[in-house]
């Protein structure tokens, strides 16, 4: 099959080769997917899973990329639940060769099936940032109609999902971002926008929950804005700021399938809007990861044309 691998870290995107692999063979518990497209979050070249198994031994070649939506062609021995031929979406696991590829072998759990009228490539770019939104929003941050949320980048892929999903639960939501995403921002559901770069962050005055995609120094004054009782979730590290009568969490998300499929019955009956960018060819993926030009939404590769 074709896929693609990366081999030295320091190199980055540049160094992903489109190459020839074998066929993945599906173990206990597992699914084989013909993959029809493919996400890829271009920081992942950062995590460690990339590029070690879980005793911390190198794995690489290794293939990136963790979002998939695709059909079913092999089950492995004792998988239930999905079967043969049917169309699937997920959250591929970390550790474990990924997406950017023809098939991957994976835990049938990490699936969820994907409805015919929904494209693949609309599958393939809402797991990672449907989920991350949901269990950052709702399990972790607990929020409640009402309340009120900073949800910071939010014309990107987390936090245009993030802006949605709060402002759909009842919650006042406020996004941040560059200049020119405002209108997106808005777009999406925010009732105020924050340019972080011309805006003072602390104008907006209390809020009872900050959704961080950024960290540093942004993460921290945000915390200085959470009301009492509120939280800061975090998704890009270890927490660096408390608020001062408040939690604060960071966390790596997980696949769910209840959640994946919520999130696409929201997107068939319109209540919920993916992100997609840009779409490329898996032949003109590697030229596309290392474009030079601003990006906003997800990447999506159409790995079966
Ligand atoms: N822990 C987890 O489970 C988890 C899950 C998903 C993602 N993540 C992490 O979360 C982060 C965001 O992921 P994503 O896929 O949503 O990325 P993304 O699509 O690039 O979205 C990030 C958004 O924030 C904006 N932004 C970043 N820094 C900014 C700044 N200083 N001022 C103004 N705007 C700024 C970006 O604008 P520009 O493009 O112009 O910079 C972009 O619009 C990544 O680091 C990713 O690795 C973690």
């Amino acid at each position: 099959m074709k896929a693609i691998v990366v081999t030295d870290q320091a190199a980055g995107t540049a160094g992903m080769k489109l190459v020839e692999r074998p066929q993945p063979q599906a173990a206990i518990n597992d699914v084989v997917v013909q993959i029809h497209a493919s996400g890829f979050v271009p920081t992942e070249l950062a995590w460690p899973s990339t590029w070690t198994d879980r005793r911390d031994r190198d794995r690489t070649p290794s293939i990136p990329g963790h979002e998939l939506a695709g059909v079913i062609t092999a089950l492995g021995y004792g998988t239930t639940g999905l079967s043969v031929g049917q169309r699937v979406f997920g959250l591929a696991d970390w550790h474990r060769d990924g997406t950017l590829a023809e098939y991957v072998a994976m835990e049938a759990r990490n699936l969820a099936p994907l409805p015919g009228d929904v494209d693949f490539t609309v599958g393939a770019s809402l797991p990672i940032s449907g989920l991350t939104a949901w269990q950052g929003l709702f399990q972790h941050g607990r929020l409640q109609a009402g309340q009120s949320v900073l949800a910071h980048g939010a014309a990107g892929a987390v936090g245009s999902m993030v802006t949605q999903l709060a402002r759909a639960s009842g919650a006042y939501v406020i996004g941040t971002g560059r200049a020119a995403d405002r209108q997106k921002v808005l777009d999406f559901g925010a009732k105020e926008f924050v340019d972080l770069e011309k805006d003072a962050l602390e104008d907006i005055g209390g809020v009872d929950l900050v959704f961080d995609v950024i960290g540093g120094d942004i993460q921290k004054r945000s915390a200085g804005l959470i009301r009492a009782g509120g939280t800061l979730v975090t998704i890009v590290g270890p927490a660096e700021a408390r608020p001062a009568d408040g939690l604060a969490i960071d966390f790596v998300v997980e696949s769910d399938r209840a959640q994946l499929s919520e999130i696409v019955q929201r997107v068939r009956d319109g209540r919920l809007r993916t992100n997609i960018g840009s779409i490329s060819a898996l032949d003109d993926a590697v030229a596309t990861f290392n474009a030079t030009e601003r990006r906003a939404g997800k990447t999506v590769i159409r790995v079966r044309p």
